[in-house]
């Protein structure tokens, strides 16, 4: 286990509520269907519980936050995570960073010959963890190394997705649930990429099939959300394969219509915070020649209803 000296800090800020003094945030919201940026805002400091509210609060509201600027270190990027929830541990336990479980490796980066992270998590649009009983809540991503063109994260707004899908649609899926594995892409994908090792019995154990709703509630704010996706979600349960895949393939081709995405350029530093229960997302694609390291944290969610 590794020292969380950063955890330690932020039990006794939450203890003596109040005691830390407020930072300068600003929260500026995007002219776009989802995401803000947070400024003036520094995670290496110990955050005080109304702070903590209004991070809380942006999220809920806007999906997506871009902490800028953020030169935390592994510890303290877990300890911030860990204040919306528990984290979840990656199946792929070949890509956590060294003596930190929760930290998954995004990165297309091979080293003698070894990759040194996933390098194609992201490739399908998807939300994380849908493939488990308890879904993530929210993912965040933090900058380690950019490249100069490409490596883009795009943001679909699934509320807007089901706010604007057309009655038909709606009626048809509304009330059904619907198939997510983890397994569903995978094959194709360990075919074109040095990223997807052969999983042990254990590790297929863990990514047992799910039904999740096809319509989801959002826990806190209400609000409805399609939840499915391209990379995991297999098959509408009670319906015949072709008509779910039609079903499917329609709700995809809605969910990321352009006046529905938010498309992430990356700055050095930055720290982005996701609601999954909101969204689903993909990674835009890094040429290869360019080299792209990201830390990411999951925090668990509730089972979806
Ligand atoms: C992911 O799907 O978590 C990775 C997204 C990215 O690398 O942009």
């Amino acid at each position: 286990m590794h020292q969380d000296p950063y955890r330690s800090g932020i039990e006794a800020d939450i203890q003596s509520s109040g005691s830390v003094p407020s930072q300068r945030i600003e929260i500026r919201a995007f002219d776009a269907p989802a995401g803000a940026e947070v400024l003036g805002l520094d995670l290496s400091l110990p955050l005080g519980v109304d702070d903590f509210a209004r991070i809380h609060r942006a999220h809920l509201d806007h999906h997506v936050l871009v902490f800028r600027d953020q030169r935390i270190t592994p510890d303290q990027h877990i300890a911030f995570s860990r204040r919306f929830g528990p984290l979840q541990i990656h199946v792929l336990h070949q890509f956590q960073l060294a003596g930190y479980p929760e930290v998954l490796v995004v990165s297309n980066i091979v080293e003698d010959g070894k990759p040194v992270g996933l390098g194609d998590a992201g490739h399908f649009w998807h939300s994380d963890l849908s493939y488990k009983e308890n879904p993530s809540l929210g993912s965040l991503l933090h900058a380690q190394e950019l490249p100069s063109e490409g490596g883009d994260t795009l943001f679909a707004n699934m509320h807007l997705a089901w706010d604007t899908l057309p009655a038909h649609l709606r009626n048809a899926v509304e009330g059904r649930l619907a198939q997510h594995t983890y397994l569903a892409k995978y094959a194709e994908l360990q075919q074109r990429s040095p990223w997807r090792p052969d999983l042990s019995a254990q590790q297929i154990a863990q990514v047992k099939p799910v039904l999740q709703p096809v319509v989801r509630t959002h826990p806190e704010t209400g609000r409805k959300a399609l939840f499915v996706s391209e990379h995991f979600t297999t098959h509408i349960a009670g319906l015949p394969d072709d008509e779910s895949r039609e079903l499917l393939d329609a709700l995809f081709a809605h969910s990321v219509r352009p006046e529905h995405l938010y498309r992430h350029v990356w700055a050095e530093h930055d720290l982005v915070f996701w609601d999954n229960r909101s969204l689903m997302h993909l990674a835009a694609g890094t040429p290869n020649h360019l080299r792209r390291k990201m830390y990411r944290t999951t925090i668990e969610g509730d089972v979806p209803f």
